[in-house]
């Protein structure tokens, strides 16, 4: 089946390949970005994104002499900012152990934060013509489906499983192409649900279509349920500025910036003074609520209930700031906090 799959899917490609701004392009650098984009979020949100990073930070160099907030401001409304903060680092590195061209050895680039398996083989093929497959969540369900794999596939004999078709059907010499190909073959027509069969350049070799399983692959492990938190923020303005609590450096929203807030129990109106005060040292007096504002992250929710606040005292802390109401947009937010911003 190896070639037959090859070449209808490059077929396939090459008259229907969605066109979008990193691809036919030679700089590895530009595939680097948006693959790291790419990783948890839609082509369409993406390329917004990715034009306005290549326009800030042009080549490996520019991002390795910009500023972290600078960074993180670029990346605001993606998600996962841990990729932005790795990217960073590893354009440091880049710079200057490899003289600001991404290295072609596997080991080295694999060496490099935020670098994993998947994003080896897809730079690998798509910007250095390698002979690497790659894996994600979209090639995952095409092998799944086209040879009816059984297996758990996010467990590592299923996985173990897919890599290896994913590099035993690979062209050699087209790699890019190939790798490209399932990932759009995933996103338009191979899709999670109602997949498109009808429409499939490969329908006449899935083994998934000819027993009628595809909606069963590929077979997940249950997913645990997602714990909910409340919390409750504190938005203390005074003469035209209002206070801000930086993120520690690792972790969710690292280095972002947030409306200081405690998790809470219980109705946030009647506790928030003490949980903040236990949580941060900073004593308010509660004023009136900004609404509520939920957000789903990747393990968990929240609820986050911002009040308008009188200071009574605060702590004198390297990670709180006094920041300008009118330059709230220069300090990099996550979703909600960008949004208790609009708000004020
Ligand atoms: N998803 C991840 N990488 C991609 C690429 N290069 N093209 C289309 N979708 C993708």
């Amino acid at each position: 089946m190896k070639n037959r799959l090859s070449t209808k899917l490059l077929a396939w490609y090459k008259a229907q390949k969605r066109i979008l701004p990193w691809r036919d392009h030679p700089d590895p650098y530009a595939v680097w970005v948006s693959e790291i984009m790419l990783q948890q979020t839609r082509v369409d949100t993406v390329i917004p994104y990715f034009e306005k990073w290549m326009k800030l930070f042009p080549t490996v160099k520019a991002l390795a002499s910009a500023s972290e907030q600078d960074v993180l401001n670029a990346w605001e409304g993606l998600g996962y900012y841990s990729r932005a903060r790795n990217l960073h680092k590893a354009a440091k590195i880049v710079a200057e152990k490899f003289m600001g061209e991404l290295p072609r050895d596997l080991d080295d680039l694999r060496s490099l934060p935020g670098i994993g398996r998947y994003t080896v083989g897809a730079i690998a093929s798509m910007a250095f013509g390698m002979n690497e497959p790659t894996l994600d969540g979209n090639l995952r369900r095409v092998f799944s489906r086209l040879f009816d794999v059984d297996e758990f596939a996010d467990s590592p004999a299923g996985e173990k499983i897919l890599w290896e078709l994913a590099a035993g059907n690979l062209p050699k010499g087209q790699a890019g192409d190939y790798n490209q190909a399932l990932m759009d073959l995933g996103a338009t027509i191979c899709l999670p649900k109602n997949p498109r069969c009808l429409l499939c350049p490969l329908m006449t070799l899935c083994k998934a279509r000819e027993k009628g399983t595809q909606e069963l692959r590929p077979v997940l492990k249950p997913k645990k349920a997602v714990p909910s938190y409340v919390h409750a923020a504190a938005v203390i303005v005074e003469r035209g500025r209002v206070l801000l609590s930086q993120r520690p450096a690792d972790g969710l929203l690292g280095g972002m910036w947030e409306f200081p807030n405690a998790r809470v129990e219980g109705d946030p109106a009647k506790v928030l003074v003490k949980a903040l005060d236990s949580a941060t040292s900073i004593k308010v007096k509660r004023g009136e609520a900004l609404g509520v504002v939920e957000h789903a992250y990747s393990h968990f929710r929240v609820t986050v209930h911002p009040f308008r606040c009188e200071k009574v005292s605060i702590p004198k802390k390297k990670d709180l700031k006094w920041v300008k109401l009118s330059e709230l947009e220069d300090y990099p937010m996550g979703k909600v906090d960008r949004e208790i911003a609009r708000r004020l």
